[in-house]
């Protein structure tokens, strides 16, 4: 069986890359990634760069954007932009899109990177935190995609990857907030690729399990001291890292992936399969938050 490509754990370049698609996969492509700033986005920004494309990382923060931006366009030779939004704010988001135009002429890939989550019991979830996640992880995914759709798609054609989850396939615990917005973009995901493919527009979801290095599993998996337990019970018995995930990306972004749209795909070692489910989590996380 093949052996997972090395990662580095932080929000860095690889140390090392050997490729396995041909290099010029995306060459002169422009890829706008949302969250593209850290952790999985990051790692998608850069296999893409090391194909030949150019990208744009939009998140809140632009000093980490920025520092992310300089890192890969030195690793890679490609163009970088970092850009600083908000998806839940459609002004910024049609700001930034017209300036990645302005800087590239064209967008031709979208990845909805972006996304917030914490481990919660919905009982005591407020009101506030459940629309904050849909908010970003939902309603970020439409609004971003909405936008590049009318300011360029919509006639050049494009390719949107959204990055879901498996959470809401079996209703994991603590996690109702996270579980219902990724379900809605798996739908959205559908929808869309749906109504826009006459325009020449492919649309999919990438549903990652435990990724190593990443702000997602250190606050899902890093406190809890069965995790380790849980992977091994995994079918591949591993974490996977953020190189398998981009590496998947960049298969439903580029050519290869020409005649597949509304696909959701799973990206876990099989984990959501096997991983545990039950009171039992709900109730060490209870008591030990003091819930
Ligand atoms: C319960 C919480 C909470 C927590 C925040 N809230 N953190 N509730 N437990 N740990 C509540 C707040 O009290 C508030 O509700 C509401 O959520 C909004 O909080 P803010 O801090 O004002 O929101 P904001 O500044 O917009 O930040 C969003 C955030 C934050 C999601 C809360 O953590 C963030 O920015 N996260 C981005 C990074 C991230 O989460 N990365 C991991 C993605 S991984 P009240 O009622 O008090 O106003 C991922 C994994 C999926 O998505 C699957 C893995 C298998
Ligand atoms: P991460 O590094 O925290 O990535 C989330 C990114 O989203 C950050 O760069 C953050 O940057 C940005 N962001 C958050 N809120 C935003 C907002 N309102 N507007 C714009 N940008 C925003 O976490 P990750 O673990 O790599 O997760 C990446 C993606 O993979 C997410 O979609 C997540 O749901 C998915 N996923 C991860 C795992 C895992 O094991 N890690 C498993 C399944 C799915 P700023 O703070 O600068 O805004």
């Amino acid at each position: 069986m093949a052996q997972p490509p090395p990662d580095v754990e932080e929000d860095d370049c690889l140390l090392e890359y050997h490729y396995l698609f041909c290099p010029d996969l995306l060459r002169d492509k422009v890829a706008f990634i949302t969250g593209g700033g850290s952790g999985i986005g990051f790692r998608i920004a850069e296999v893409f760069m090391r194909h030949g494309c150019h990208t744009v990382i939009a998140s809140r923060s632009l000093p980490r954007v920025s520092m992310a931006a300089r890192k890969l366009a030195s690793a890679t030779g490609q163009q970088c932009l970092p850009l600083s939004l908000d998806v839940r704010v459609p002004a910024a988001i049609t700001a930034a899109v017209d300036q990645a135009l302005k800087e590239f002429g064209k967008i031709d890939i979208l990845v909805n990177c972006a996304a917030g989550n914490f481990l919660c019991p919905a009982s005591v979830l407020s009101f506030n935190a459940f629309k904050t996640v849909m908010d970003i992880d939902a309603l970020g995914t439409f609004n971003v995609s909405r936008v590049l759709y009318e300011k360029f798609f919509w006639d050049h054609g494009g390719v949107i990857v959204n990055i879901t989850a498996t959470l809401g396939t079996r209703g994991q615990v603590l996690q109702v907030h996270a579980g219902s917005a990724k379900a809605a973009v798996d739908a959205m995901t559908r929808h869309l690729a749906v109504e826009w493919g006459p325009q020449n527009i492919r649309v999919n979801s990438l549903a990652p399990g435990p990724i190593s290095g990443t702000e997602g599993f250190r606050r899902l998996g890093g406190s809890q001291a069965s995790t380790s337990m849980d992977v091994l019970a995994s079918p591949l018995r591993r974490l996977g890292n953020k190189t398998e995930v981009a590496h998947s990306a960049l298969y439903l972004a580029s050519p290869l992936a020409s005649y597949v749209t509304g696909a959701v795909l799973v990206v876990d070692g099989g984990a959501w399969l096997t991983f545990p489910n039950d009171v039992k989590l709900l109730e060490d996380f209870a008591s030990s938050a003091k819930l």
